[in-house]
């Protein structure tokens, strides 16, 4: 326990036992008359550039005379995603009403007229809370010839309560002056409480947009999606049964057949390569790695996505991002278990090293953040479960137990039609995993970029299985050919033919920044790309393991059922 305390900040580890307990215990909203309210200042940015937020103080904003105020608890997840509350200083008690009244004065000399002059310019707006609830305001407003600039200086607050509890919060702003340099501007406040009927668990209902989520857009393309599923699934079993079906008969067809007529007859197909498919991948320590991670980034998908489902993440500032931290450490054996006993089934001798690399991948990610926090998680948290899984994977499923001997020599790889090239397989492989999910990203995009609240996990539940159907499907189809083309490299082209998807993702994302958002500036456009080169990465992998998982179990499947002589 100490060495746990002395390598944890201790606000980490409260951090992981709140997030454990937030499940069980309601958190408490409670407020009695007169009871100091906060009014949190968090970020002031752009409208267009969602991501680029300043504190909002670092606008010559003023500060009301209050300064104390009571506890203050920042989660890891509020930390990472840039939330940095400061005290406003307004003075706000439980039901009690203020009239306009001057909190603070702004002396407007020249740097912070240029200042407000740039950020109403730039359409900044802030954001506060008030008991957890969000609250956004725009500075200023500039006029038609855009020569003289105003600020808003009035926030008139109305906040709705229901018993002992705040649901509602409006504000608005008035109070418009002209910035004229050395002059002072006086900021003022108001509250108003109002009786409210919304319920306390309803209170985030007013955030979110089901016009734009529940369009009939979005559930048509469900609905379209599961129609491609039912449709693929069912062509794929049809073909593939009956061909596998012709196979197998003329492989036992050749059985009795007699050395001479064999050698007569004409032997292509699958089975020619059963000396081989189960032959070791190239790269074998990179390969296994990326399964690995490929499967714990789906648990951590699968385990977030039901989280959310359950819990309305959206309601707690920074909790989803806490909830995929903490998942993400807790599933690491999953990605050692896959790894690790993918590793030694192909006869991997350097197990030590694959941990590391399936290690150092995920703390050059958090890199990122730059955080010690999370870099603390990854050596103290992630290391050693990561070890347990890969050592509990290369003892319980290491064995190497496919049904097929492997030749000593390899056949030589037949020369075949441009299109059964491994590489145009990997092209095309993507094109209908992407085109089964693209819908879904742009509303994905649009909660992440634009200030909208993602809320339909259901969706997205739905988009992650039929994804995974999908991309299964079309890996094993791309294997079935690959390997009646008698070539035998399909551990590497199912793994990049369902990555490929991602790839598709990141094309598509460049549509969506260039059409769909108003984003401008260096920082914004390399923060995008970035984030959407991590994202497409993380996605390519989850693919890619999904499907090399699946195409495996198929392989094993025919070269079970053939009779190899
Ligand atoms: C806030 O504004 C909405 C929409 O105008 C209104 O329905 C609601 O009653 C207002 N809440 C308060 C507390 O004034």
């Amino acid at each position: 326990v100490f060495f746990f305390e002395a390598v944890f900040p201790s606000s980490m580890v409260s951090d992981f036992i709140l997030l454990l307990l937030e499940g069980l215990a309601i958190s408490h909203h409670f407020y009695t008359d007169k009871e100091e309210v906060v009014l949190w200042m968090n970020t002031v940015g752009p409208y267009h550039n969602r991501q680029e937020t300043y504190k909002y103080f670092s606008l010559p904003f003023c500060v009301g005379t209050k300064k104390t105020i009571s506890h203050y608890h920042e989660t890891l997840g509020e930390a990472l995603q840039g939330v940095e509350l400061e005290f406003s200083g307004l003075d706000i008690k439980y039901k009690e009403e203020v009239l306009q009244t001057t909190y603070c004065d702004i002396e407007l000399d020249k740097p912070k007229r240029d200042a407000f002059v740039y950020a109403i310019k730039n359409h900044y707006w802030y954001q506060m809370y008030i008991d957890d609830l969000p609250i956004w305001g725009i500075v200023g407003e500039a006029d038609e010839n855009g020569e003289d600039y105003y600020l808003w200086t009035y926030k008139k607050l109305e906040i709705g309560q229901n018993g002992n509890r705040i649901v509602d919060v409006n504000l608005t702003s008035e109070g418009k002056v002209k910035l004229v340099p050395n002059t002072r501007i006086p900021m003022s406040y108001s509250v108003k409480w109002k009786k409210s009927d919304v319920k306390f668990e309803d209170r985030f209902d007013k955030y979110l947009d089901p016009s734009f989520f529940q369009h009939r857009i979005h559930w048509f393309s469900i609905f379209n999606s599961f129609m491609m599923v039912i449709f693929l699934v069912g062509l794929v079993s049809m073909i593939l049964m009956r061909t596998l079906r012709k196979d197998y008969a003329r492989y036992s067809k050749e059985e009795e057949m007699d050395d001479m007529d064999r050698d007569l007859g004409d032997e292509y197909g699958w089975k020619q390569v059963h000396g081989d498919v189960f032959r070791p991948s190239s790269h074998p320590l990179i390969f296994s790695s990326l399964i690995g991670s490929g499967c714990q980034i789906f648990s951590v998908s699968l385990i977030v996505i039901i989280v959310a489902m359950i819990e309305d993440l959206y309601t707690e500032r920074g909790s989803m991002l806490s909830t995929a931290i903490f998942v993400y450490a807790a599933t690491s054996p999953v990605n050692g278990y896959f790894g690790g006993s993918l590793y030694a089934k192909q006869g991997g001798r350097r197990w030590i090293k694959q941990i590391l690399l399936l290690h150092l991948k995920k703390c050059h990610i958090s890199h990122l953040f730059d955080q010690v926090a999370v870099c603390c998680i990854c050596f103290f948290v992630i290391l050693p479960l990561n070890l347990v899984g890969t050592i509990l994977g290369r003892n319980l499923s290491g064995q190497p137990n496919f049904p097929c001997r492997v030749n000593a020599v390899p056949r030589p790889i037949p020369e075949k039609k441009w299109f059964m090239e491994p590489a145009v397989i990997v092209c095309l492989g993507g094109i209908l995993p992407f085109g089964s999910i693209f819908i879904e990203m742009y509303f994905i995009f649009t909660s992440f970029w634009a200030y909208k609240i993602y809320y339909v996990y259901g969706f997205m539940m739905l988009v992650l299985v039929i994804l995974c159907i999908v991309t299964v499907c079309v890996t094993i189809v791309c294997t079935y050919f690959l390997l009646n083309a008698e070539d035998y490299r399909w551990q590497w082209t199912s793994f990049l033919s369902a990555a490929s998807t991602a790839v598709y993702v990141y094309m598509y994302s460049f549509y969506y920044y260039f059409f769909k958002t108003k984003m401008y500036g260096l920082f914004q456009t390399s923060f995008y790309f970035g984030y959407m080169a991590v994202f497409s990465t993380a996605l390519g992998i989850m693919c890619g393991a999904v499907g090399y998982m699946g195409t495996s179990a198929f392989v094993r499947k025919i070269y079970t059922n053939v009779k190899i002589d």
